[in-house]
Protein backbone atom coordinates (compact mmCIF):
# COMPACT_ATOMS: atom_id res chain seq x y z
CA UNK A 1 0.00 0.00 0.00
CA UNK A 2 0.95 3.31 -0.93
CA UNK A 3 1.31 5.97 1.45
CA UNK A 4 0.31 8.71 0.00
CA UNK A 5 -0.59 11.05 3.12
CA UNK A 6 2.00 10.84 5.85
CA UNK A 7 -0.30 13.14 7.75
CA UNK A 8 -3.80 11.26 9.85
CA UNK A 9 -7.08 12.41 9.49
CA UNK A 10 -8.84 13.36 12.34
CA UNK A 11 -12.93 12.68 12.45
CA UNK A 12 -14.86 13.60 15.52
CA UNK A 13 -18.22 11.97 16.20
CA UNK A 14 -20.17 14.83 18.03
CA UNK A 15 -22.18 13.13 20.68
CA UNK A 16 -22.36 15.44 23.31
CA UNK A 17 -20.26 14.40 26.75
CA UNK A 18 -19.65 10.91 24.94
CA UNK A 19 -18.14 12.42 21.66
CA UNK A 20 -14.85 11.01 20.42
CA UNK A 21 -12.36 11.25 17.64
CA UNK A 22 -11.44 8.59 14.60
CA UNK A 23 -8.02 8.58 13.41
CA UNK A 24 -7.23 7.46 9.95
CA UNK A 25 -3.76 6.74 8.52
CA UNK A 26 -1.05 4.45 7.66
CA UNK A 27 0.64 3.65 11.02
CA UNK A 28 -2.30 5.64 13.35
CA UNK A 29 -1.75 2.34 15.76
CA UNK A 30 1.19 3.52 17.07
CA UNK A 31 -1.05 6.40 18.26
CA UNK A 32 -3.01 4.20 20.66
CA UNK A 33 -1.12 4.42 23.89
CA UNK A 34 -2.93 8.14 23.35
CA UNK A 35 -6.16 7.60 22.85
CA UNK A 36 -6.70 5.21 26.01
CA UNK A 37 -8.57 7.08 29.25
CA UNK A 38 -5.51 8.29 31.02
CA UNK A 39 -6.82 7.13 34.18
CA UNK A 40 -6.91 3.22 32.67
CA UNK A 41 -4.42 1.18 34.69
CA UNK A 42 -4.68 -1.90 32.29
CA UNK A 43 -5.81 -2.88 29.22
CA UNK A 44 -7.63 -6.01 27.53
CA UNK A 45 -7.21 -6.43 24.00
CA UNK A 46 -9.79 -8.96 22.24
CA UNK A 47 -8.84 -10.08 18.55
CA UNK A 48 -8.39 -13.02 16.71
CA UNK A 49 -5.53 -15.28 16.05
CA UNK A 50 -5.32 -14.54 12.31
CA UNK A 51 -4.97 -10.65 12.67
CA UNK A 52 -1.39 -10.13 12.20
CA UNK A 53 -1.19 -6.60 14.20
CA UNK A 54 0.08 -6.12 17.24
CA UNK A 55 -0.63 -2.94 19.54
CA UNK A 56 0.74 -1.25 22.57
CA UNK A 57 -1.53 0.78 24.69
CA UNK A 58 1.60 1.61 26.93
CA UNK A 59 -0.08 0.10 30.00
CA UNK A 60 0.41 -3.40 30.99
CA UNK A 61 -1.88 -5.90 29.16
CA UNK A 62 -3.78 -8.98 28.64
CA UNK A 63 -4.86 -10.47 25.44
CA UNK A 64 -7.70 -12.37 24.36
CA UNK A 65 -8.30 -14.48 21.53
CA UNK A 66 -11.89 -14.93 20.07
CA UNK A 67 -12.99 -17.53 17.38
CA UNK A 68 -12.12 -16.55 13.44
CA UNK A 69 -15.72 -16.70 11.94
CA UNK A 70 -19.18 -15.00 12.58
CA UNK A 71 -19.97 -18.23 14.04
CA UNK A 72 -18.34 -17.21 16.59
CA UNK A 73 -20.09 -13.81 17.31
CA UNK A 74 -22.56 -15.93 20.13
CA UNK A 75 -23.56 -14.78 23.43
CA UNK A 76 -20.92 -17.63 24.47
CA UNK A 77 -18.08 -15.76 23.26
CA UNK A 78 -19.17 -12.85 25.59
CA UNK A 79 -19.23 -15.38 28.65
CA UNK A 80 -15.99 -16.90 27.72
CA UNK A 81 -14.82 -13.17 27.18
CA UNK A 82 -16.04 -11.54 30.49
CA UNK A 83 -15.20 -14.67 32.41
CA UNK A 84 -11.66 -14.38 31.56
CA UNK A 85 -11.43 -10.56 31.84
CA UNK A 86 -13.07 -11.46 35.71
CA UNK A 87 -9.96 -14.06 35.57
CA UNK A 88 -7.93 -11.62 35.17
CA UNK A 89 -9.05 -8.80 37.30
CA UNK A 90 -9.96 -6.54 34.68
CA UNK A 91 -12.02 -3.53 36.42
CA UNK A 92 -14.31 -0.66 35.72
CA UNK A 93 -11.32 1.41 35.70
CA UNK A 94 -9.56 -0.95 33.59
CA UNK A 95 -10.29 -0.07 29.42
CA UNK A 96 -10.78 -2.81 26.66
CA UNK A 97 -9.19 -2.92 23.09
CA UNK A 98 -10.82 -4.45 20.19
CA UNK A 99 -8.17 -5.03 17.22
CA UNK A 100 -9.97 -6.40 14.06
CA UNK A 101 -12.95 -6.60 11.52
CA UNK A 102 -16.24 -5.58 12.36
CA UNK A 103 -17.04 -9.10 14.19
CA UNK A 104 -14.05 -8.26 16.75
CA UNK A 105 -15.28 -4.38 17.09
CA UNK A 106 -19.02 -5.58 17.53
CA UNK A 107 -18.18 -8.55 20.24
CA UNK A 108 -15.47 -6.99 22.08
CA UNK A 109 -17.91 -3.49 22.57
CA UNK A 110 -20.53 -5.34 23.54
CA UNK A 111 -18.05 -6.90 26.24
CA UNK A 112 -16.93 -4.00 27.06
CA UNK A 113 -20.24 -2.48 27.43
CA UNK A 114 -21.67 -5.09 29.70
CA UNK A 115 -18.75 -6.69 31.98
CA UNK A 116 -18.94 -4.60 35.32
CA UNK A 117 -21.89 -2.60 33.52
CA UNK A 118 -19.55 -0.57 31.03
CA UNK A 119 -16.29 -0.06 30.75
CA UNK A 120 -14.42 2.39 28.10
CA UNK A 121 -13.44 0.62 24.88
CA UNK A 122 -11.11 1.59 21.81
CA UNK A 123 -11.19 0.02 18.46
CA UNK A 124 -8.45 -0.14 16.24
CA UNK A 125 -10.39 -1.36 13.47
CA UNK A 126 -8.29 -3.54 10.70
CA UNK A 127 -10.94 -4.44 7.80
CA UNK A 128 -11.68 -1.68 4.99
CA UNK A 129 -15.86 -2.60 6.06
CA UNK A 130 -14.80 -1.86 10.16
CA UNK A 131 -13.01 1.05 9.11
CA UNK A 132 -15.91 2.86 7.36
CA UNK A 133 -18.56 1.81 9.07
CA UNK A 134 -18.58 -1.14 11.58
CA UNK A 135 -16.03 0.36 13.59
CA UNK A 136 -18.21 3.77 13.97
CA UNK A 137 -21.58 4.58 15.74
CA UNK A 138 -21.53 2.42 18.74
CA UNK A 139 -23.76 -0.24 17.93
CA UNK A 140 -22.66 -3.47 19.31
CA UNK A 141 -24.03 -7.10 19.48
CA UNK A 142 -24.43 -10.48 18.95
CA UNK A 143 -26.04 -13.17 16.90
CA UNK A 144 -28.26 -15.83 17.87
CA UNK A 145 -29.60 -19.10 15.53
CA UNK A 146 -32.53 -17.55 14.72
CA UNK A 147 -30.92 -14.26 13.71
CA UNK A 148 -27.88 -12.10 13.28
CA UNK A 149 -27.39 -9.38 15.37
CA UNK A 150 -30.61 -9.90 17.57
CA UNK A 151 -28.64 -9.26 20.45
CA UNK A 152 -26.59 -6.09 21.48
CA UNK A 153 -26.26 -2.33 23.26
CA UNK A 154 -25.30 1.19 21.72
CA UNK A 155 -21.96 1.91 23.54
CA UNK A 156 -19.50 4.56 21.89
CA UNK A 157 -16.12 3.61 21.72
CA UNK A 158 -13.86 5.68 23.62
CA UNK A 159 -11.97 6.35 20.32
CA UNK A 160 -11.25 4.97 16.62
CA UNK A 161 -7.87 3.84 15.00
CA UNK A 162 -8.60 3.33 11.61
CA UNK A 163 -5.12 1.93 10.32
CA UNK A 164 -4.79 1.54 6.71
CA UNK A 165 -1.63 -0.35 7.11
CA UNK A 166 -3.47 -3.10 8.68
CA UNK A 167 -5.30 -3.85 5.35
CA UNK A 168 -2.36 -4.78 3.53
CA UNK A 169 -3.25 -7.97 5.03
CA UNK A 170 -6.64 -8.61 4.50
CA UNK A 171 -7.21 -11.07 1.83
CA UNK A 172 -8.44 -9.79 -1.64
CA UNK A 173 -11.65 -11.04 -0.95
CA UNK A 174 -12.69 -8.88 2.51
CA UNK A 175 -11.14 -5.45 0.89
CA UNK A 176 -13.78 -6.08 -2.47
CA UNK A 177 -16.57 -6.69 0.38
CA UNK A 178 -15.58 -3.33 2.17
CA UNK A 179 -15.51 -1.23 -1.30
CA UNK A 180 -19.46 -2.80 -1.60
CA UNK A 181 -20.24 -1.53 1.60
CA UNK A 182 -18.33 1.58 0.60
CA UNK A 183 -20.28 2.28 -2.80
CA UNK A 184 -23.44 3.17 -0.22
CA UNK A 185 -21.81 6.08 1.17
CA UNK A 186 -21.85 7.69 -2.61
CA UNK A 187 -25.65 8.15 -1.90
CA UNK A 188 -25.73 8.20 1.28
CA UNK A 189 -23.14 11.36 1.61
CA UNK A 190 -24.58 12.63 -1.79
CA UNK A 191 -21.13 13.02 -2.72
CA UNK A 192 -19.05 11.22 -5.37
CA UNK A 193 -15.66 10.19 -4.14
CA UNK A 194 -14.05 8.23 -7.01
CA UNK A 195 -11.13 10.60 -7.60
CA UNK A 196 -9.81 10.11 -3.82
CA UNK A 197 -6.97 7.87 -2.27
CA UNK A 198 -7.72 5.28 0.04
CA UNK A 199 -7.34 7.98 2.59
CA UNK A 200 -9.46 10.71 1.79
CA UNK A 201 -12.29 7.66 0.90
CA UNK A 202 -12.35 6.13 4.71
CA UNK A 203 -12.08 9.69 5.53
CA UNK A 204 -15.07 10.47 3.72
CA UNK A 205 -16.99 7.87 4.63
CA UNK A 206 -16.01 8.03 8.10
CA UNK A 207 -16.94 11.78 8.53
CA UNK A 208 -20.32 10.58 6.45
CA UNK A 209 -21.30 8.10 9.62
CA UNK A 210 -20.25 10.29 11.86
CA UNK A 211 -22.78 12.93 10.59
CA UNK A 212 -25.63 10.70 10.64
CA UNK A 213 -24.74 8.88 14.17
CA UNK A 214 -24.62 12.33 15.47
CA UNK A 215 -27.98 13.15 14.27
CA UNK A 216 -29.51 9.96 14.97
CA UNK A 217 -27.80 7.95 17.33
CA UNK A 218 -30.48 5.44 18.25
CA UNK A 219 -32.31 5.10 14.41
CA UNK A 220 -35.05 6.81 14.82
CA UNK A 221 -34.72 8.35 11.56
CA UNK A 222 -32.01 8.91 8.97
CA UNK A 223 -29.67 6.26 10.32
CA UNK A 224 -31.84 3.75 8.12
CA UNK A 225 -30.49 5.50 5.13
CA UNK A 226 -27.27 3.33 5.71
CA UNK A 227 -28.98 0.34 4.96
CA UNK A 228 -28.98 1.47 0.98
CA UNK A 229 -28.59 -1.71 -0.67
CA UNK A 230 -29.21 -3.71 2.53
CA UNK A 231 -32.72 -5.22 1.83
CA UNK A 232 -31.99 -7.44 -0.97
CA UNK A 233 -28.58 -7.99 0.73
CA UNK A 234 -29.85 -9.56 3.55
CA UNK A 235 -31.80 -12.08 1.33
CA UNK A 236 -29.27 -12.66 -0.88
CA UNK A 237 -26.81 -12.92 1.98
CA UNK A 238 -29.62 -16.26 3.30
CA UNK A 239 -30.93 -17.82 0.53
CA UNK A 240 -27.05 -18.73 -0.73
CA UNK A 241 -26.10 -19.85 2.99
CA UNK A 242 -23.81 -16.72 3.02
CA UNK A 243 -21.71 -18.06 -0.17
CA UNK A 244 -22.00 -14.18 -1.15
CA UNK A 245 -20.46 -12.40 0.98
CA UNK A 246 -22.24 -9.19 3.30
CA UNK A 247 -20.49 -6.77 1.01
CA UNK A 248 -21.08 -8.49 -2.33
CA UNK A 249 -24.80 -8.69 -1.42
CA UNK A 250 -24.73 -4.87 -0.52
CA UNK A 251 -23.35 -4.12 -3.44
CA UNK A 252 -26.11 -6.41 -6.22
CA UNK A 253 -28.51 -4.96 -3.54
CA UNK A 254 -27.36 -1.65 -4.60
CA UNK A 255 -27.87 -1.87 -8.41
CA UNK A 256 -31.24 -3.65 -7.34
CA UNK A 257 -32.52 -0.53 -5.32
CA UNK A 258 -31.64 0.91 -8.01
CA UNK A 259 -33.24 -0.76 -11.07
CA UNK A 260 -36.46 -0.70 -8.91
CA UNK A 261 -36.38 3.13 -7.84
CA UNK A 262 -36.06 3.75 -12.02
CA UNK A 263 -39.04 1.26 -12.52
CA UNK A 264 -40.70 3.06 -9.92
CA UNK A 265 -40.59 6.01 -11.96
CA UNK A 266 -38.26 7.11 -8.91
CA UNK A 267 -35.16 8.22 -10.83
CA UNK A 268 -33.47 8.43 -14.38
CA UNK A 269 -32.16 5.19 -16.67
CA UNK A 270 -28.87 7.27 -15.85
CA UNK A 271 -29.15 7.46 -12.08
CA UNK A 272 -29.41 3.79 -12.24
CA UNK A 273 -26.33 3.09 -14.53
CA UNK A 274 -24.37 5.01 -12.53
CA UNK A 275 -24.99 2.18 -9.76
CA UNK A 276 -23.76 -0.37 -12.30
CA UNK A 277 -20.50 2.07 -13.10
CA UNK A 278 -19.71 2.40 -9.73
CA UNK A 279 -20.04 -1.52 -8.53
CA UNK A 280 -18.30 -2.68 -11.69
CA UNK A 281 -15.62 -0.28 -10.57
CA UNK A 282 -15.24 -2.37 -7.79
CA UNK A 283 -14.45 -5.68 -9.34
CA UNK A 284 -17.99 -6.92 -7.96
CA UNK A 285 -20.80 -8.50 -9.15
CA UNK A 286 -23.63 -6.59 -10.35
CA UNK A 287 -26.31 -10.04 -10.39
CA UNK A 288 -26.48 -12.29 -7.62
CA UNK A 289 -25.42 -16.01 -8.83
CA UNK A 290 -28.38 -17.78 -10.94
CA UNK A 291 -30.55 -20.41 -9.90
CA UNK A 292 -31.86 -17.94 -6.72
CA UNK A 293 -35.56 -18.34 -6.56
CA UNK A 294 -37.22 -14.90 -6.69
CA UNK A 295 -40.41 -15.66 -4.17
CA UNK A 296 -38.04 -16.90 -1.59
CA UNK A 297 -36.17 -13.75 -2.04
CA UNK A 298 -39.48 -11.40 -1.81
CA UNK A 299 -40.69 -13.99 1.30
CA UNK A 300 -37.30 -13.13 3.00
CA UNK A 301 -37.24 -9.42 1.93
CA UNK A 302 -40.92 -9.32 3.49
CA UNK A 303 -39.96 -10.94 7.12
CA UNK A 304 -42.68 -12.40 8.77
CA UNK A 305 -45.24 -9.48 7.60
CA UNK A 306 -47.82 -10.40 5.97
CA UNK A 307 -47.94 -9.83 1.68
CA UNK A 308 -50.34 -7.34 1.79
CA UNK A 309 -48.32 -5.13 3.72
CA UNK A 310 -45.65 -4.87 1.00
CA UNK A 311 -41.77 -4.36 1.18
CA UNK A 312 -39.40 -1.86 3.01
CA UNK A 313 -36.96 -0.31 0.70
CA UNK A 314 -34.43 2.51 0.91
CA UNK A 315 -34.52 4.20 -2.40
CA UNK A 316 -33.63 7.34 -4.32
CA UNK A 317 -35.97 10.17 -5.01
CA UNK A 318 -35.96 12.07 -8.07
CA UNK A 319 -34.08 15.11 -6.15
CA UNK A 320 -31.02 12.32 -5.61
CA UNK A 321 -31.78 11.92 -1.66
CA UNK A 322 -32.60 8.56 -0.35
CA UNK A 323 -36.00 7.79 1.85
CA UNK A 324 -37.10 5.00 3.73
CA UNK A 325 -39.97 3.97 1.88
CA UNK A 326 -42.63 1.36 3.45
CA UNK A 327 -45.35 -0.48 1.27
CA UNK A 328 -43.78 -0.86 -1.74
CA UNK A 329 -46.28 -3.54 -3.89
CA UNK A 330 -44.80 -6.73 -3.80
CA UNK A 331 -45.93 -7.30 -8.05
CA UNK A 332 -43.82 -4.85 -8.55
CA UNK A 333 -40.88 -5.89 -6.59
CA UNK A 334 -41.64 -9.35 -7.78
CA UNK A 335 -41.79 -8.25 -11.43
CA UNK A 336 -38.60 -6.36 -11.17
CA UNK A 337 -36.67 -8.74 -9.22
CA UNK A 338 -37.49 -11.78 -12.38
CA UNK A 339 -35.95 -9.29 -14.49
CA UNK A 340 -32.83 -8.86 -12.66
CA UNK A 341 -32.27 -12.28 -12.08
CA UNK A 342 -32.46 -13.49 -16.32
CA UNK A 343 -29.13 -14.21 -17.30
CA UNK A 344 -27.30 -11.04 -18.84
N1 LIG B 1 -21.79 -2.31 14.45
C1 LIG B 1 -22.09 -1.90 13.26
O1 LIG B 1 -22.59 -0.79 13.05
C2 LIG B 1 -21.81 -2.81 12.09
C3 LIG B 1 -21.91 -2.32 10.78
C4 LIG B 1 -21.59 -3.18 9.73
C5 LIG B 1 -21.18 -4.48 9.99
N2 LIG B 1 -21.10 -4.92 11.29
C6 LIG B 1 -20.65 -6.28 11.58
O2 LIG B 1 -19.31 -6.41 11.12
C7 LIG B 1 -19.06 -7.77 10.81
C8 LIG B 1 -18.37 -7.86 9.49
O3 LIG B 1 -17.13 -7.17 9.59
P1 LIG B 1 -15.92 -7.54 8.63
O4 LIG B 1 -16.37 -7.48 7.24
O5 LIG B 1 -14.78 -6.71 9.06
O6 LIG B 1 -15.70 -9.09 8.94
P2 LIG B 1 -14.78 -9.85 10.01
O7 LIG B 1 -14.56 -9.02 11.22
O8 LIG B 1 -15.35 -11.19 10.18
O9 LIG B 1 -13.40 -9.94 9.23
C9 LIG B 1 -13.31 -10.72 8.04
C10 LIG B 1 -12.11 -11.65 8.07
O10 LIG B 1 -10.92 -10.89 7.89
C11 LIG B 1 -10.00 -11.14 8.96
N3 LIG B 1 -9.24 -9.91 9.16
C12 LIG B 1 -9.68 -8.72 9.63
N4 LIG B 1 -8.71 -7.81 9.54
C13 LIG B 1 -7.62 -8.43 9.01
C14 LIG B 1 -6.32 -7.99 8.65
N5 LIG B 1 -5.96 -6.70 8.79
N6 LIG B 1 -5.47 -8.89 8.14
C15 LIG B 1 -5.85 -10.18 7.96
N7 LIG B 1 -7.08 -10.65 8.25
C16 LIG B 1 -7.95 -9.77 8.77
C17 LIG B 1 -10.87 -11.56 10.12
O11 LIG B 1 -10.15 -12.30 11.06
C18 LIG B 1 -11.94 -12.37 9.40
O12 LIG B 1 -11.47 -13.67 9.15
C19 LIG B 1 -20.39 -8.49 10.84
O13 LIG B 1 -20.46 -9.25 12.02
C20 LIG B 1 -21.40 -7.36 10.87
O14 LIG B 1 -22.59 -7.71 11.56
C21 LIG B 1 -21.40 -4.11 12.32
ZN1 LIG C 1 -23.78 -3.53 5.65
Amino acid sequence: VKVDHPTPTKVEVDLGDRSYEVLIGYGVRAELADYIPPSAQRVAIVTQENIPWEVDPGRPIGVFHIGPGEQYKTMETIEGLCTAFADWGLTRADCVVGVGGGMVTDVAGFAASVYHRGLPVVHVATSLLGQIDASIGGKTGVNLTVGKNLVGTYWQPHAVLCDLDTLSTLPARELRCGFGELAKYRWVGERSFEDLSLQQRVSECVRIKAQVVAEDEREAGRRALLNYGHTLAHAIETSTDHAVAHGEAVAIGLVFAADLAHSMGRISSEAAAAHRALISGYDLAVRPPGGLDPDRLIDLMAGDKKATTGLTFVLLNDQGHLEVVAGVDRAVVRAELARFLEPA
